[in-house]
């Protein structure tokens, strides 16, 4: 395994999707590990990654310097090179202009990291700080016009320093410099697979778990599905998954759910419908917080008493992501982990003294679904675009009503349908309908209607920190917008939204 180290660089994931990529295991910790726990383990290389900071603050982050004495490869990025050299007796100073953008690298020397690598290739740029002095038995490998230390190297302890992100699309040839660290450098072997991956889980959720019961918030969405299938494959019958019915959900979606989940899940679960409960709280309701808070705590409340129900539990899963778990172990925290706290509606039930089981949490999203696909799961499981927790009732701008819910969701089914037969489906992030509290006049036959208007949203993402709207082509969106205004009854005006994340949100509530 590769373990990579955080100073807090907003690009640590990137360092580690690159190393999965080469079917290599790796994890992120934190600079201050103890060198016990690093040791055990066992890691065949060392990545410091960048981070914000400069080694001459106070309080920039640090680890033991013991990790240069570990007979292991250390790879440091930018800040992470910085720390090396200063670590070990060189130098570093604040360059006189910050350097930003692209650059032009020019390798110098043979090296392992570049075998292969063109001698002149673009870099990616982002550092205040420089190196003036390099440490004893290094040597500089590379150099751009305004950073005459680029890449060294000090071959007879194996440690190398980058002062570019390798990590970056920006660095097109990036890959192949950090494969051949981890490759010839490291001598890693290219383990990682999900059928490994599934095969050690199991058995660690058995050592785990022993023969007590297992709960799990099923929502059909890909996290919780895979959860629950290899959860179901280490301990069968010990595992009681629970699908709560709010009533939010799209059309027919909850049933079509129920018989998919059936179907390929042969696992218990217990099917609770609480829609008329959750459509009487949130009467009167236009606040979207509001809407969200009723609908979490009325969650929880179905949750709690249907698992209160299953005798012996003491185990409660959930499909937690390494982007999750990454930002909480961040160095800086960051302010990402906040933004995202409301839209995990299936938290921990709080009164339940349940332990966690969370077998994805050192996998990214990708790795899920290909996990999903080694258990077996179908592509309707595995591709479904995501759904958020409260459901229709933050797409319905206002107040929720039955007639409401109906107008939307025929307005979304045909959205979807036209979508997945353009074969949009997967290639979006999401694309959905939204209904506004406003109506608009309109001219259907010789009459005139007062009628409601929808928005139709549909975003690129890659994780739904940042979302672009997609650039459908119009030809198709006049398809949709004629469809929905002839085929559903409530509808005569039909608006695209054209705006990004940040400024805007994906959701419009
Ligand atoms: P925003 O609207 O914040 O959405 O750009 C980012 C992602 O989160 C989803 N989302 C939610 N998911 N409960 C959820 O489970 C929520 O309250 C919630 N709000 C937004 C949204 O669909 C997108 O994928």
């Amino acid at each position: 395994m590769i373990l990579i180290i955080d100073f807090g660089a907003q690009y640590n994931q990137l360092i580690a999707r690159r190393v999965r990529e080469c079917h290599v295991y790796c994890q992120i910790e934190p600079p201050d590990i103890d060198m016990e726990t690093l040791r055990s383990l066992r890691p065949e290389g060392i990545i410091l990654s960048g981070g914000p900071s400069s080694i001459y603050e106070k309080n920039s982050p640090k680890i033991d310097r013991a990790i240069f004495e570990l007979n292991i490869p250390v790879l440091g990025i930018c800040y992470g090179m910085q720390y090396m050299v200063d670590a070990l007796g060189g130098t570093v100073k604040q360059a006189p202009k910050r350097e930003y953008g692209f650059a032009e690298l020019d390798i110098k020397k043979p090296a392992q990291l570049f075998d292969n690598v063109d001698k002149k290739i673009q870099c990616w740029m982002s550092h205040g700080d420089s190196i003036k002095k390099l440490p004893p038995g290094f040597s500089t490998t590379a150099a751009t016009k305004n950073t005459p230390i680029a890449a060294m190297v000090q071959p007879k302890k194996n440690l190398y320093g980058l002062q570019f992100h390798p990590e970056v699309e920006h660095t097109p040839q990036g890959r192949k410099i950090i494969r051949n660290f981890i490759f010839n450098v490291c001598r890693c072997r290219r383990s990682w697979t999900m059928k490994t991956f599934a095969r050690d889980a199991e058995l660690q959720i058995r050592e785990q778990v022993k023969n007590k019961k297992v709960i799990l918030g099923l929502s059909g969405g890909v996290d919780s599905s895979v959860t629950a299938a290899l959860i179901h494959n280490a301990i069968g019958n010990h595992l009681t998954c629970i699908f709560v019915d709010n009533g939010l959900m799209r059309k027919n979606e909850a049933e079509k759910l129920k018989i998919t989940l059936k179907r390929h899940l042969k696992i218990n679960i217990r099917f609770v419908s609480a829609k008329a409960r959750f459509l009487k709280e949130l009467k009167g309701v236009t606040d979207p917080e509001r809407k969200r808070k009723i609908i979490g705590r009325i969650f929880m409340e179905v949750f709690e008493a249907e698992a209160g129900k299953i005798k012996g539990a003491e185990f409660l899963a959930q499909g937690t992501l390494y982007p999750d778990v990454i930002e909480s172990i961040s160095a800086f925290g960051g302010p990402t982990s906040v933004i995202k706290s409301h839209h995990n509606v299936g938290g921990l039930p709080v009164k339940m003294k349940l332990r966690l089981v969370e077998p994805l949490k050192y996998l990214f999203k990708d790795e899920v679904r290909q996990l999903g696909k080694q258990l077996g799961l179908p592509d309707e499981l595995i591709w479904r675009q995501p759904f958020p927790g409260p459901g229709l009732a933050i797409r319905i701008i206002g107040e929720i009503t039955r007639p409401r819910l109906t107008v939307l969701r025929e307005v979304d089914d045909l959205l979807l349908d036209e979508i997945k037969k353009a074969g949009y489906y997967k290639k979006l992030w999401q694309s959905f309908a939204v209904l506004l509290p406003l109506k608009s006049v309109g001219v259907m036959g010789d009459a005139r209607t007062y009628e409601n208007i929808v928005a139709i949203r549909a975003v690129t993402s890659k994780d739904a920190m940042t979302a672009d709207w997609a650039k459908l082509p119009h030809k198709f969106l006049a398809k949709i917008s004629s469809r929905i205004i002839n085929e559903v009854r409530g509808v005569n005006r039909v608006v695209y939204d054209i705006s990004s994340k940040p400024p805007s949100t994906i959701e419009w509530e």
